[in-house]
């Protein structure tokens, strides 16, 4: 068994971009520039944030992290949107979800100008996905699709069962896989709360990726030996041992099914750091006008 190490490809991947910032800067070009919009105070947003304008400091970009109280209006945030819409210093830009209840996200999203959405979550570039164009894909199947790439996995031909079905993770990293791309031609099932035998669709797949939200759910006996496996969930799970009383695990219960596994992603460590790595490849994309001309 290999362990998929997300966190140092990550890594690899972000010293990669510093170099490339490095000759932008040489070259006298404009430095990247990510803006993240949080609202409110939701302890898990506000550390991805964080990370999010972390990693841009890291590798050279400029970063603009614009807080807003919890009692923002809509109309206000749609304002907000706008003005970084017209922004010519912002390459892209992100509003972290979830918010609050009395704002509409499909409103939002929406209001995006699909040139900046780096996350993806503009229609415009869900379906640019889906119809395989140019576009700006989500951050966690991209990084999923780069460490099956780096990792050399073969894809093509193989079967692939994608649990959750998740409008930034298992709905597009379904479409993605089953795609005529270097990294794709999978025969894709989606498994979701009404598929009649979980574990029999997940026992046959060469390829399994895990984006359910629930602790350990898969146990070694649904998975066929060989098989690659890529956890995306991040659980809270009680330790009195841990300061801060908790620790993080996947939906995969990793010590059991990484005996079966020939890949395996572990938690943390694996997909997370990927996913903020995937928003610092598109901000550069932006800047340098890849997907859009
Ligand atoms: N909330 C959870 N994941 C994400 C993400 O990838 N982007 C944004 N904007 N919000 C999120």
């Amino acid at each position: 068994m290999a362990v998929i190490d997300g966190k140092a490809l990550a890594a690899t991947i972000r010293e990669e971009i510093t170099h490339e910032v490095e000759k932008i800067k040489e070259l006298g070009g404009k430095v990247p520039h990510l803006a993240a919009v949080l609202v409110g105070d939701n302890p898990a947003s506000q550390s991805y944030v964080k990370s999010k304008v972390k990693y841009c400091d890291d590798v050279g970009f400029e970063s603009t992290l614009i807080k807003k109280d919890e009692s923002i209006t809509q109309q206000e945030l749609i304002e907000l949107v706008t003005d970084l819409n017209k922004d010519e210093t912002v390459d892209g830009y992100i509003v972290q979800l979830p918010l609050p209840r009395h704002i509409d996200q499909e409103v939002v999203n929406l209001a995006i100008d699909p040139k900046k959405d780096v996350d993806g979550f503009n229609p415009m570039n869900f379906g640019r996905m889906a119809l395989g164009l140019p576009a700006y894909l989500p951050a966690t199947p991209q990084g999923i699709l780069v460490m099956l790439e780096r990792y050399n996995i073969e894809t093509s031909g193989k079967k692939c069962v994608v649990i959750g079905r998740s409008n930034i993770v298992g709905m597009p990293m379904s479409i993605l896989l089953s795609q005529k791309r270097d990294v794709g031609n999978c025969t894709v099932t989606i498994v979701h709360s009404r598929t009649k035998d979980v574990e029999q669709e997940i026992k046959e797949a060469d390829i399994v990726v895990a984006a359910i939200g629930r602790a350990n759910y898969i146990t070694e006996d649904m998975i066929k030996p060989g098989a690659v496996v890529i956890d995306v969930g991040v659980n809270r799970l009680e330790d009195p041992t841990r300061k801060r009383g908790y620790r993080l695990v996947g939906d995969v219960d990793y010590a059991n099914v990484s005996q079966k596994a020939s890949f395996i992603t572990p938690v943390p460590g694996g997909v997370g750091p990927m996913t903020v790595t995937s928003l610092i490849m598109n901000t550069l994309k932006s800047a340098r006008k890849e997907i859009y001309k």
